[in-house]
């Protein structure tokens, strides 16, 4: 099999839960501190070495496509300035990766997103980012890094997953399976979304998966799920009971950027970080 070079980072969703905020600029664009969440979401996937993000955008989602692209003007303006430093790091992430775009036309499903993603990742494995989960590791290795090295021992589509309260299971894709290693289950349930009495454990999926190619004929085969959307949770049941998918309990630390109470923790968190003199 291929080795992981792409990133997914389905980026087309509405961001209702931020109106008016995210009315005219994206989700993922908001900041915590000085960076939107997709920048981190790119350090993070450059961290576990890959180089090429491919973006699902949509409409209103220019701003995420500039943020990525050099400004000559502004650049020329804080030259020699005590501010040229701010800009470096997203400069170097701009001269290390390449990006790519394409659009999903309706909002059909995170599921649906993904498989927009094909034309951008073709035949190999590749890793999925949703910008809006923001995690951070201070004590090791970033989440996507940390399954980068599981996907090199056991070679299939991996979901992390985190326990949550259980009367939280509603708002996520929850798994059962069986503990193979320690953090590591073999799945042989998953359910979107489900009621906390339905729930098959406290396991949910959070927003980083790695997933082979095979997915996208999964999805093909998907018919809409709750909500009427295309879910990704569908699609890889459908690969767990043809073969095997493994859910990953990672290590640090994750916000929930989606929502407005998770999003506040993480500005804390990052403030707070970087006021102990750590950079963000
Ligand atoms: P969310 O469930 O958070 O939806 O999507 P949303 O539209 O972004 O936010 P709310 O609920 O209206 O506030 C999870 C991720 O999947 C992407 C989103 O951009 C987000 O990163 N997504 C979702 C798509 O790209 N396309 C879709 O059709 C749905």
């Amino acid at each position: 099999m291929k080795k992981i070079r792409k990133c997914l980072f389905p980026a087309a969703g509405y961001g209702t839960r931020f109106l008016p905020a995210t009315k005219a600029m994206p989700k993922e664009m908001l900041p915590v501190m000085t960076k939107p969440l997709i920048q981190y979401g790119v350090e993070e996937a450059v961290d576990a070495g890959l180089d090429t993000m491919a973006i699902i955008t949509g409409r209103g989602k220019r701003a995420i496509e500039d943020h990525f692209d050099i400004s000559y003007e502004l650049e020329h303006q804080i030259r020699g300035t005590s501010k040229e430093p701010l800009l470096a790091e997203i400069r170097a992430l701009i001269d290390r990766c390449t990006f790519t775009y394409t659009r999903q036309i309706e909002m059909k499903g995170l599921g649906d997103a993904i498989l927009k993603g094909e034309v951008l990742i073709g035949d190999e494995p590749f890793a999925v980012l949703l910008a809006d989960d923001l995690c951070d590791n201070p004590a090791g290795d970033g989440v996507l890094k940390q399954m980068m090295k599981i996907f090199d021992k056991y070679r299939c589509s991996i979901v992390a997953v985190q326990e949550v309260p259980r009367e939280e299971t509603s708002k996520y894709g929850v798994i059962a399976g069986r503990e193979i290693d320690e953090g590591i289950y073999m799945v042989d349930e998953m359910v979107e979304k489900p009621d906390p009495e339905e729930a098959p454990s406290n396991l949910a999926i959070i927003g980083r998966y790695i997933l082979t190619p095979d997915i996208f004929d999964k999805i093909r085969k998907t018919e809409p799920g709750k909500g009427g959307e295309i879910q990704i949770t569908d699609a890889l049941m459908a690969q767990a009971s043809a073969g095997m998918v493994i859910a990953y309990r990672f290590e640090g630390q994750r916000f929930d950027c989606g929502s407005i109470d998770g999003f506040v923790q993480a500005v804390n968190y990052f403030y707070d970080k970087n006021s102990d003199g750590c950079k963000v």
